[in-house]
This record gives structure tokens, C-alpha cells and sequence, in this order.
């Protein structure tokens, strides 16, 4: 068979190839694969032209829509940062009632405030702000320095005992070591401060230790053990001990006296930071309460 036959059945040409009888038709390539070769080609001309497609030496080729992902990414953390400090800078500004008064800012308080406590704080307050020997829990209703804002923000800023110059001191001071009370002294003022907070105690013991207190511990704790939140002196009458309310415990602060440290934050939180805090603990204190 030579090129130009044509087949009978079919009518189209053949190209002249044949096997073993069997003759190659020579159809044309259809319509539908021209379309779509034709179609994928100039679109990626159209791309190419419009978009960052070549690399070059020490550059590429920029696309005349002049689409960057790099700067579209560098835009959205922009937009994000520009979003935070929005809040951020409303938390500086606003006094805490109006900070309260805006349930906006206090979800974010909510979502930011647990994290930051996790990362300053827990290491000595606990995880859940419960405390633990010599670290107050934050999470009760007991306030050595007080617990209106005023008061936490202030306790936040010039810390306790610390480096800051304003700090505020807490000083109880070493009536056994310092040779300021006897043994015998201070095991009937301990049974008195125990008796305070319900433990029982023999009502004489009581009694000389209630004078004790008058003379020694009063000025700073109150008359009624009741504590004094201008110097941070603790309430004695109630259940919530930073050193622990058993015998040998009160007995050994009484000796030894304390001086627990907390660090000042003015220098290491921001005042935004420090105020999303005081609202957090001021919270838990709230749940806290009965
Ligand atoms: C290095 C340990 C330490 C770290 C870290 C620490 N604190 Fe304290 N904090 C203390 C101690 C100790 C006291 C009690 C000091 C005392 O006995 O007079 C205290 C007291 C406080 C008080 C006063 C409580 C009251 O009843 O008036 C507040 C409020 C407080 N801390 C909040 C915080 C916050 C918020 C952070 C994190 C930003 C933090 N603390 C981090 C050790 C620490
Ligand atoms: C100069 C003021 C001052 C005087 C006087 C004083 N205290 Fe204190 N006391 C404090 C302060 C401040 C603290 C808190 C210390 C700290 O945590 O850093 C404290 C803590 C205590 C605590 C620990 C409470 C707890 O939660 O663990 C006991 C108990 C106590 N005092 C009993 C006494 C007794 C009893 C006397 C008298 C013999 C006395 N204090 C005299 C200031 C004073």
C-alpha cells in the first residue's frame, strides 16, 4: 500500500505504514487537544508576564501585578502587631474600671493574662497561684498589701523586700535569734497567735501570751491580730498562712523572723502587662471568696 491510499471502511488516507496487513490511518490530530494546548500556552504567557515567574542571576522577574508573598506577609504581621498594640495601648491608658467595663478588653485579658503568670510568676506562686511554704497564696481572699488595684499594682511595680527604690519592706523581725524574747516566750506567744486562727489552747497559756503580743507584735499586727496591709504585716486570725500555722512553724518565724522577697516588676513587664495581671488576680480572689 503506498501513501495516499485510502481506506476503505473509514475513507481517510493512510500514511503508507503497514503490519502484518494492519495499515496506519493518518488522522488529524482533533480540535479539542489544539484547544486545549493553545489555551495552557497562553495562559502561561499571561502568568508569566503577570506574575514573579523567572529566576535570574541575582533577582527574578517581578510580574507587572508586582505580587510579593514575602511583603503580603510582612504586611499581615503588621497589621497584626498595629492590632495588638491597639489593645494593648487602650489597656496603658484606660484606669481598671473602664478596663473592666469593656468585655472586648477583658477577653483578652482572659486569653493573655494565664500566660503571662505562667512564664513570671508560677515558678514561686504555683501553677494555679496557690502558693506554697514562704510564697502567699494569690488565689485567696487574704491581702497582706491589700487587694484593690491600687494596692496590686503598686505591689507589682516596686515589688517586696527587692531591688526597686520605692519597695515596699516587710519586716518581721527575729525575737529568738536577736535575743529580743525567751524560748518560753515565744511558745506562749505562738499558742496565743494559733489560738487566733481556732487551735485550742490552756486559757492561762493564753492569757501571758496575750500579753506578750500586746507589747511585742501588736504595732505591727493590730491590737486584734487582725494584720495591717500599710506594711504589709499579715492578718494572724485567719486560715491562710505563708509559712505554715502549725506549732512549729509559727515558732520558727517568730524566731527567726521573715523577710520573703518578691521581685519588683516595673523593669521587666510592661505596665499594659502588669495590668492585665492585677485584673487576673483580683479575679481569682474574687472566685475565691465565700
Ligand atoms: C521569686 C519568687 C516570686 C516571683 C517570681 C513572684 N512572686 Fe509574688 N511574691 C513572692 C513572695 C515571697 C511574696 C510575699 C512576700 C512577703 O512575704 O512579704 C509575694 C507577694 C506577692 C503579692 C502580694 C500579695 C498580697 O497578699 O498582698 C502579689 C500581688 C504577687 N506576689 C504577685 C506576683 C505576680 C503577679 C508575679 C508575676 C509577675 C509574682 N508575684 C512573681 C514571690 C514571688
Ligand atoms: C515590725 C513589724 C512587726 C512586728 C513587731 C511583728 N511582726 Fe510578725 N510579721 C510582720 C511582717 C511584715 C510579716 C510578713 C513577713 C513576710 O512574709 O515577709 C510578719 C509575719 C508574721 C507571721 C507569719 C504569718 C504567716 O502567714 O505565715 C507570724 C506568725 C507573725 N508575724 C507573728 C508575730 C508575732 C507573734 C510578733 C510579736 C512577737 C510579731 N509577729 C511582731 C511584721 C511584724
Amino acid at each position: 500500500m503506498s501513501v495516499k491510499d485510502r481506506d476503505p471502511l473509514t475513507g481517510h488516507q493512510t500514511t503508507g505504514h503497514e503490519w502484518d496487513g494492519i495499515t496506519e490511518l493518518n488522522t488529524r490530530v482533533p480540535r479539542i487537544v489544539w484547544i486545549a494546548i493553545i489555551v495552557t500556552h497562553v495562559w502561561a504567557l499571561a502568568v508569566w508576564i503577570l506574575l514573579p515567574a523567572w529566576p535570574l542571576v541575582s533577582s527574578y522577574t517581578k510580574g507587572v501585578l508586582g505580587i510579593d508573598q514575602q511583603e503580603e506577609v510582612e504586611q499581615d504581621i503588621l497589621r497584626a502587631g498595629l492590632a495588638r498594640s491597639d489593645w494593648l495601648s487602650a489597656i496603658d491608658e484606660m484606669p481598671i474600671e473602664e478596663i473592666r467595663a469593656d468585655p472586648e478588653l477583658m477577653s483578652r485579658i482572659a486569653s493573655t493574662a494565664p500566660a503571662l503568670f505562667g512564664d513570671n510568676c508560677a515558678a514561686c506562686h504555683g501553677a494555679a497561684a496557690a502558693g506554697g511554704p514562704g510564697f502567699p497564696s494569690l488565689a485567696d481572699e487574704a491581702w497582706l498589701w491589700g487587694g484593690d488595684a491600687e494596692a496590686v499594682m503598686e505591689t507589682l511595680r516596686v515589688g517586696i523586700n527587692a531591688q526597686h527604690p520605692d519597695t515596699r519592706w516587710a519586716q518581721m523581725l527575729a525575737f529568738g535569734r536577736d535575743g529580743i524574747l525567751s524560748r518560753g516566750e515565744i511558745r506562749n506567744v505562738a499558742s496565743y497567735v494559733r489560738s487566733l486562727s481556732g487551735a485550742e489552747t490552756a486559757p492561762e497559756i493564753r492569757a501571758v501570751g496575750a500579753t506578750i503580743f500586746a507589747e511585742n507584735c501588736s504595732s505591727c499586727h493590730g491590737v486584734e491580730g487582725q494584720g495591717n496591709t500599710d506594711i504589709g504585716a499579715p492578718d494572724l486570725t485567719d486560715d491562710f498562712w505563708i509559712y505554715g500555722g502549725d506549732e512549729h512553724a509559727v515558732y520558727r518565724t517568730i524566731w527567726d523572723g521573715r523577710q520573703g522577697m518578691m521581685p519588683a516588676w516595673e523593669e521587666r513587664l510592661s505596665l499594659a502587662d502588669r495590668k492585665m495581671l492585677t485584673v487576673y488576680l483580683q479575679d481569682m480572689a474574687e472566685e475565691a471568696a465565700p
